[in-house]
This record gives structure tokens, sequence and C-alpha cells, in this order.
């Protein structure tokens, strides 16, 4: 079974309580969550293999660590995964970018595949699939299967917000697959929205109202 991380760090907490805010405007918004995305992502990539190398500084020849391993790859759900993107990015540049498009129906709140451009050899990389929001979580389980079709092995999940429908939802679908969330709110409502949450991510980022 998959693991669940809740990032806890004060500036991440005070940063998601700032975008809970109904008064948080698009611009706010779009940078907080940039930069909640970054502080999560430094704390993701806590556990990133290191492997020696000999370095020849302006002084001597020694040995150092750098990052070993497979290069990562982001798969942003598009739309509102995109906002998480360059504040990930900001700390891992070389990391290969491939997106997967889905919306959830309104009615059904089933996920509706639009768009799919991943990078080549997914099996050779860590793969990163990154979402805001994680509510019945039938969209990050479909992209989660549309990467693994695409040759990826043990994908990670990366959200902002999970419910414990959600998590249940991966672990069922995804059990190779971790969460790491910034927190677990209660529960979804009538119309499939995350309570307390924070609204629609989307929207939010993009000013779509
Ligand atoms: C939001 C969010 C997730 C999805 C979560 O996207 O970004 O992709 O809902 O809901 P689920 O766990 O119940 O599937 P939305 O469908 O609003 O599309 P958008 O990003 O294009 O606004
Ligand atoms: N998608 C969102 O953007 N917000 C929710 O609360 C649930 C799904």
């Amino acid at each position: 079974m998959g693991t669940i991380h809740v990032m806890e760090h004060p500036l991440i907490e005070h940063k998601l309580t700032l975008m809970r805010d109904k008064r948080t405007g698009t611009k706010e918004f779009r940078a907080l969550l940039q930069e909640v995305a970054m502080l999560m992502a430094y704390e993701l990539t806590r556990s990133l293999p290191l492997a020696e190398v000999t370095i020849e500084t302006p002084v001597t020849n020694a040995q150092f660590r750098v990052i070993a391993g497979k290069t990562l790859a982001l798969v942003p759900v598009l739309r509102a995964g995109l906002g998480m993107l360059d504040g990930i990015l900001n700390l891992i540049p070389a990391a290969k970018v491939g997106h997967v498009g889905l919306y959830r129906d309104h009615d059904t709140l089933q996920p509706v595949e639009y768009y799919c451009k991943l990078p080549s050899n997914l099996q050779e990389r860590d793969v990163i699939v990154v979402d805001p929001m994680l509510a019945t979580g039938g969209s990050a389980s479909a992209a989660l299967t549309v990467v693994k079709r695409h040759g990826a092995v043990h994908p990670k999940l990366m959200v902002l917000v999970a419910v414990p429908e959600g998590i249940k939802k991966i672990q069922t679908d995804h059990p190779d697959v971790d969460i790491y969330t910034a927190a677990i709110d209660e529960g979804l409502n009538e119309k499939g929205y995350i309570v307390p949450g924070l609204g629609d991510a989307g929207d939010r980022l993009y000013g779509t109202f």
C-alpha cells in the first residue's frame, strides 16, 4: 500500500490558509500556489538518492555528492495542476514535463480525458503527477493510469488538499502510489467539492468564475 505524506511546515500551512480565504484574489492565489508547490517539492525531494562524484575545486580534487538516479518527469493535470508547475521547476529546472488534460464532468463527477503529451522513456524516470485537488480521486486516478500506460513505474502523486474519499480511491486503484499532500480535509459536499477546501482551484487560479 502506498504511503500518505502530509507535508507539515508552518510556511505551507500559512500559505494554504491564505488560499482557502475566499477574499484572496486570482493574482495572490496564483502566487501562493506556486510558493506552496515549491515548498512541497523541497520536502518531497528530501529522500532523493545521492551519489559520490569527484570534483576538481580551484584548490584540490575531492569527493562530493550529487543527486543520483533517474531524471524527474512532472505531469501536471490540466488545468489546475499547471498552477503548481513553475514552483516545482524553480527547484528542479531539469525536470521533463508532460501534460494530461482531464476535466471532471459537473454532473457525473467522472473525469473526461482530452489531452495527453508525455516525455519519452517514462519507465526510466521518477514520475510525479501534480494536481492541487484530490476530491473523489477520479481525475488523479485517471492521470495515474495514463502515465502508467506510457510506462511510468511507481509514480508519485502530489496534491495540495486531499480528502479521505480521494485517498481511498487512489489506494484502491493504485496501491503502489505514494501520495504527498499539504492537508487532509474533512470530506466532500453533495456537489463533490472539498469541505472546507478552497473552492474550484482552476477557477480561482485563472479567474474563470
Ligand atoms: C479539479 C482539480 C482536479 C479535479 C479533482 O479539476 O484540479 O483535477 O477537479 O476532482 P476529483 O478528485 O473529484 O476528480 P477540474 O475538473 O475542475 O478541471 P480544471 O482543472 O480544468 O478546472
Ligand atoms: N475540484 C476542485 O477544484 N475543488 C474541489 O473542491 C473539488 C474538485
